[in-house]
């Protein structure tokens, strides 16, 4: 029996602990959601690298996390037989986070050159304006929600305005989106929410292939006329199919990931006021602080699992061919063996070289797009004469891939 010390509840061991947090099945899970630290420190403590149950693999410390992200015989493709997938398996898995080499490789440099710092910088302008009107349009309200009313809306629009998604029908692709999401989250998943993850698909592939004949016919600079010239090219060639699954994961990848370190950027702030104050005097410390809010509450809490392509070894355990591993991004951003007072949020922590967007081949490619975004975002609030405080009760995410809150009431000081 243990007990966690943000709740004052006893437990029964580390091992059941680890079972609600992978499937979210059990209530006293909720505490978890809520604030998972504590139990990261004990699982680390006790073991590193824990079977939570048979075949699936939770690793915890920073140098397991590393070990396994940057180590790519590690599989990503999924272990489905093609007849054995749905349609909304093919839209949503047939995307670059889940092939191996070489695959991974054709589809990645299809999209990747639209994701460098220059080129981001080259959308600096639009990225800029997007931020000014969401802060016009809360600067005059006495309390707002923070995740809907302003972090949300922002990475949606700067994605679809990125992919050419026009403006009527972003909130239909959110839609099937989020469907998808759901459908492919670890745990149980019942017949209607598959059936809704197809028919979701569906309407997206329907909506694709529609924007696709559009782009063909009108190229222009956006990132979907990119999609659909690699879909021809000689070196690239892509399917409908892998076209498609590249725009839903772009935009899952990169939509709520980006709303939520927004989100908990804020609320850090507002809750380490001395930080707050510091940014506000200084704006060139907010790229600091951003990487410390990305330490702190990473928005992709668990990297995506790795599948051991034979038997393995990690952290002194024997993985078995064909098991699935989970790296806790989280779990390795608070470890003592790697970061000073870990639970403290320092913006002026020195070697900041956290693992939240990831390591290796499948290294997040919008990471230079958030840093823009995030910097745009912060630097304008940094700016702004009054803070923001929090002002009522946040709701934490429950997900077992992001970590982030759905609902932050604030107000201006
Ligand atoms: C704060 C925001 C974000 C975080 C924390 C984040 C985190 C991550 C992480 C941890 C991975 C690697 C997963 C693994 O190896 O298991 C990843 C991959 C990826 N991310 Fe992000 N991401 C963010 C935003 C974005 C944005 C804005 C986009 C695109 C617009 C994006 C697109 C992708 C894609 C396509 C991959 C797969 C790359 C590959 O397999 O080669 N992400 N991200």
């Amino acid at each position: 029996m243990v007990t966690d010390s943000s709740t004052g509840t006893a437990v029964d061991s580390v091992e059941d602990e680890a079972r609600w947090y992978f499937t979210g099945s059990d209530p006293r899970h909720e505490a978890l959601r809520r604030n998972p630290y504590p139990f990261f420190d004990r699982l680390r403590e006790h073991a590193p690298v824990l079977e939570v149950t048979e075949g699936k693999w939770l690793v915890s410390s920073y140098e397991g996390v590393n070990d396994l992200l940057k180590d790519n015989r590690w599989s990503r493709v999924p272990q489905m037989s093609e007849a054995d997938m749905r349609l909304a398996d093919r839209v949503f898995l047939r995307n670059v986070a889940s092939y191996d080499s070489p695959d991974h490789e054709r589809l990645r440099k299809t999209v990747a050159p639209a994701f460098t710092a220059a080129a981001v910088r080259r959308r600096g302008e639009l990225i800029r304006q997007l931020v000014a009107e969401q802060l016009d349009a809360v600067r005059e309200l006495d309390g707002f929600e923070f995740y809907r009313d302003f972090a949300f809306a922002l990475p949606v629009q700067i994605i679809c305005r990125l992919l050419g998604v026009p403006a009527e029908r972003q909130d239909d692709f959110l839609t099937w989106s989020q469907i998808m999401v759901e459908a492919q989250e670890p745990g149980v998943h019942t017949a209607e929410m598959l059936e809704a993850a197809d028919v979701a698909a569906a309407q997206c592939l329907e909506f694709f292939e529609e924007l696709i004949e559009e782009k063909r016919r009108q190229p222009d600079d956006s990132l979907m006329t990119m999609l659909v010239e690699a879909s021809v090219a000689e070196d690239s060639k892509l399917s409908l199919e892998e076209v498609v699954a590249m725009c839903v994961a772009l935009h899952v990848g990169g939509h709520e990931t980006t709303a939520n370190l927004i989100t908990s950027g804020i609320y850090l702030l507002a809750n380490n006021p001395e930080a707050y104050r510091a940014v506000q005097a200084d704006p060139s410390q907010v790229p600091a602080a951003i990487e410390e809010m990305l330490r702190f509450e990473p928005p992709a809490r668990n990297s995506l699992h790795r599948i051991a392509p034979e038997t393995m070894e990690l952290g002194g355990q024997r993985i078995e061919k064909g098991s699935e591993v989970y790296g806790l991004i989280c779990a390795a951003g608070r470890d003592p063996e790697v970061y000073t007072d870990p639970h403290r949020f320092d913006i002026a922590r020195p070697k900041n070289r956290h693992l939240t967007f990831g390591l290796g081949m499948h290294f997040c490619v919008g990471a230079a797009l958030v840093r823009f975004e995030a910097n745009e975002v912060f630097t304008a609030l940094a700016r702004e004469p009054r803070a923001l405080q929090v002002d009522g009760d946040p709701v934490w995410r429950n997900s077992f891939i992001i970590r982030g809150l759905h609902s932050l009431p604030v107000s201006w000081e």
